[in-house]
């Protein structure tokens, strides 16, 4: 894949850039709230209280090889688990504390059965872990996050809080993460939020440098994403709950970035939340991202029975319908050279290696589709789905000359069905000469 002009990344960006699409799986004890993973701080829940769910968490229908299952026939390619959210609580046997799933009713390490059922699964492995922690006696407790962010008390309850201590295990935690699970492709820090007034929380605060040469040297291929505060150590960005406008850059320069997206708004499981976006949306937001240079991670928030709800299967199922005939629109593709032109309500995308344009149709026209400039460029067209052949044409060579110089000199038009095409974005594959 050309990547002329493309920030380089320290990480092995190559499976990255041609997979494209990512499951982000959000789970812990506020599955269990089912109301938001922030629950603990939107609600200033304190430890006492928050309890009840370490002490109530018993993922009895937990099958780790389900969920790969639903994410591989999704068409995705990597996943990205919490192995801890701002919580503070560990999926995995950690040596380094007590809150942790082997000692609730779970009474088991939860990460080392999903890292060996995705892998299994032929799905690259990526861990996310906050930085922030609502949890560990040691993290100082400041005005944006955790429960005791309005309290009164909360200056007293800082008093003997060493940040120092938390970077201390925060580091030892990644050490666990980045040893103890075989090869990690992906790592997904979250996050910083440096404030001027010293409020907020930084570099300083988690040791990115340290940190950063810590995952370099156990993980040296890992990707690791944008959010230790630090102006070069990461390898790409993390837009989040939107779609950018274009290919993202930094100083003028194109970067490898994945946008991360929700079902519904909530990352963790939300029992009532009702805006969940429907199969097109979602198809047509990984068409869109990867028209931009992008990847997709879009985000599972499973229950506290430990499965996919139905809400979630139902999705997955439907953009592994649309994936089934349409993979190779994505897989390996990036965005199109400048020189095509993307017509009316369509995306384009372009496998450089096969030299093949695929134009994703979001409103199917009448009969045609013009493309400016491909006249003679293109040797075939088919619909992707059906393997149909799409008649073109373009302006006879008496046309060209009456026409001259103008635009539809070298236009191509397509002769498409009347009738929609029965799938969810209907698509039509160029062979670029
Ligand atoms: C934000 C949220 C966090 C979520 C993350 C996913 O950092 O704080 O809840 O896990 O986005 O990108």
């Amino acid at each position: 894949m050309s990547d002329a002009g493309i920030r380089p990344t320290t990480g092995d960006s190559s499976w990255f850039v041609h997979d494209r699409f990512g499951l982000f799986i959000h789970w812990g004890l506020y599955a269990l709230a089912a109301r938001h993973e922030w629950v603990k701080h939107r609600e200033e829940i304190p430890d006492e209280r928050y309890d009840a769910y370490f002490r109530r968490f018993d993922p009895d229908l937990y099958d780790p090889a389900a969920w790969a299952d639903a994410a591989a026939a999704a068409g995705m390619k990597y996943f990205v688990i919490t192995t801890k959210h701002h919580e503070g609580f560990c999926l995995w046997d950690s040596a380094l504390t007590d809150y942790k799933a082997p000692n609730t009713p779970a009474g088991r390490d939860l990460l080392r059965p999903a890292v060996e059922a995705f892998r299994a699964r032929g799905l690259r492995v990526g861990f996310y872990h906050s930085l922030i922690d609502w949890h560990h006696p040691q993290y100082v407790l400041d005005v944006i996050h955790g429960p005791y962010r309005n309290s009164p008390d909360r200056d007293a309850m800082n008093r003997g809080r060493d940040q120092q201590r938390y970077a201390d295990y925060l580091h030892g935690q990644v050490r666990e993460l980045l040893t103890g699970f075989g090869r990690i492709d992906a790592l997904w820090l979250d996050f910083s939020y440096p404030r001027p007034d010293g409020t907020g929380k930084g570099r300083a605060d988690w040791r990115s440098e340290e940190l950063y040469r810590l995952v370099r040297e156990l993980q040296p291929g890992v990707m690791l994403n944008d959010r230790l505060d630090l102006p070069d150590g990461w390898d790409f960005k993390t837009p989040e709950q939107v779609q950018p406008r274009g290919w993202l850059t930094v100083g003028g320069q194109r970067v490898v970035w994945e946008a991360c997206q929700t079902f519904s708004g909530s990352w963790g499981y939300h029992r009532d939340e009702a805006e969940w976006k429907s199969v097109e949306q979602l198809v047509r937001m990984l068409i869109d991202t990867v028209s931009k240079g992008g990847n997709l991670l879009l985000n599972v928030g499973p229950t506290g029975r430990g499965e996919f709800d139905a809400r979630a299967l139902d999705r997955l199922a439907g953009m592994g319908g649309w994936m089934k005939r349409h993979s190779r629109s994505i897989y390996g593709c990036t965005q199109a050279p400048a020189e095509f032109v993307t017509p009316q309500d369509c995306r384009l995308t372009w496998n450089p290696d096969t030299r093949r344009l695929y134009v994703h149709v979001f409103a199917w026209p009448f009969k045609h589709l013009h493309l400016p400039g491909l006249a003679g460029r293109v040797e075939y067209a088919q619909l992707l789905n059906d393997a149909s052949e799409i008649r073109m044409r373009g302006p006879e060579p008496w046309q060209m000359e009456k026409m001259g110089g103008s635009p539809d000199a070298n236009l191509l038009t397509l002769t498409l069905p009347v009738a929609k095409p029965d799938v969810v974005v209907p698509v039509i594959e160029l062979f670029v000469k």
